[in-house]
């Protein structure tokens, strides 16, 4: 069945009530089946599942891809319908955005400490934009819960981060990466790279499938095996120009040490060409790693 659709603020307040409990799955559309694998987890979590699909411009840098974002909302409602979402939310602009009638400046979420690290520091502002369209989606939508995927990890863990910080009554859940066959992540972004393009990609989720594998060695040693990974590929044609690629906590985004036992995200980021693409695995570091450690006595 086709969803229902709103777009302003007056249509998605009057049906929300014909729903029951609502699981959301927040979008910029150019739905792809990581988009799909959000929609079947939201369904175990309440009686409807709703998308809501926005192409945000806060979160955009002013040198960055908000004009070239695909948007592709028959597809989307075609994918939705398959999936079966009762409801659509896709306001426009001027709906999530409306100009103040005093021309003052608008109230937004800052960010804080933890949207300045990481992607943060490569994309300044970014998840000031995020954090604020996902309050005001919250806010219009009413959702009880809402399904965000691992594969933006500091994304989800600032979500969670503002949830609790600020009170608001909605469960985030987080739902794994989806991966084509020879490991990139799924992304909208992925339709942009060029065939070479996407051979250099794949240097990111191999970067972290080597680094996984060095686990038992340890968090430097995780670390360094991703490393050489993506030197190589910074020397390939295309090359991958790195960002950076990090082993942090799953929730403040610090680095671990060497000695850090417990889970821990590798990160890795990079452009290919004007495509700006990011990564990330989880990992659990079950032992000091010592390899060196001279026998007990
Ligand atoms: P978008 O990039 O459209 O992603 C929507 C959701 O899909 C996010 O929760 C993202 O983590 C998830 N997702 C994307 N690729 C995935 C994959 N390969 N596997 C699993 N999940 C995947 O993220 C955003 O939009 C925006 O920042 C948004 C939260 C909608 C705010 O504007």
């Amino acid at each position: 069945m086709m969803p229902v659709i709103a777009r302003t603020r007056e249509e998605m307040a009057s049906v929300r009530a014909s729903f029951g409990t609502l699981a959301l799955v927040p979008t910029m559309g150019a739905l792809h089946e990581g988009h799909r694998s959000l929609l079947r987890r939201a369904h175990e979590l309440a009686d409807a599942v709703a998308v809501s699909i926005f192409v945000n411009p806060l979160q955009f840098g002013p040198d960055e891809d908000l004009d070239r974002y695909p948007r592709t909302f028959l597809a989307d409602l075609e994918a939705c319908a398959e999936e079966d979402v009762a409801l659509v939310f896709a306001p426009t602009v001027e709906t999530m955005y409306p100009r103040r009638e005093d021309g003052g400046a608008e109230i937004t979420i800052d960010s804080g400490a933890l949207g300045a690290i990481v992607e943060g520091a490569c994309r300044p502002g970014h998840f000031d934009g995020v954090l604020t369209v996902v309050l005001k989606l919250f806010n219009l939508v009413r959702p009880d819960a809402a399904v965000f995927g691992e594969k933006d990890a500091q994304q989800l863990a600032m979500i969670r981060r503002m949830v609790f910080d600020l009170n608001v009554p909605v469960k985030i859940v987080g739902s794994p990466t989806v991966r084509e066959d020879d490991g990139l992540a799924l992304s909208s972004r992925n339709r942009y790279l060029s065939e070479s393009e996407r051979i250099t990609a794949l240097s990111l989720s191999l970067a972290l499938r080597t680094g996984a594998r060095a686990v038992a060695d340890g968090p430097g040693q995780v670390v360094r095996a991703a490393r050489a990974v993506l030197d190589e590929a910074a020397e390939a044609e295309p090359p991958l120009d790195l960002d950076y690629v990090k082993l942090v906590d799953p929730a403040a985004f610090h680095e671990v040490g060497e000695a850090f036992t417990g889970h821990a995200v590798l990160v890795v980021a990079g452009r290919v060409g004007d495509t700006h693409l990011i990564d990330n695995v989880p990992l659990v570091f079950t032992r000091v790693a010592t390899p060196h450690r001279p026998p007990e006595f």
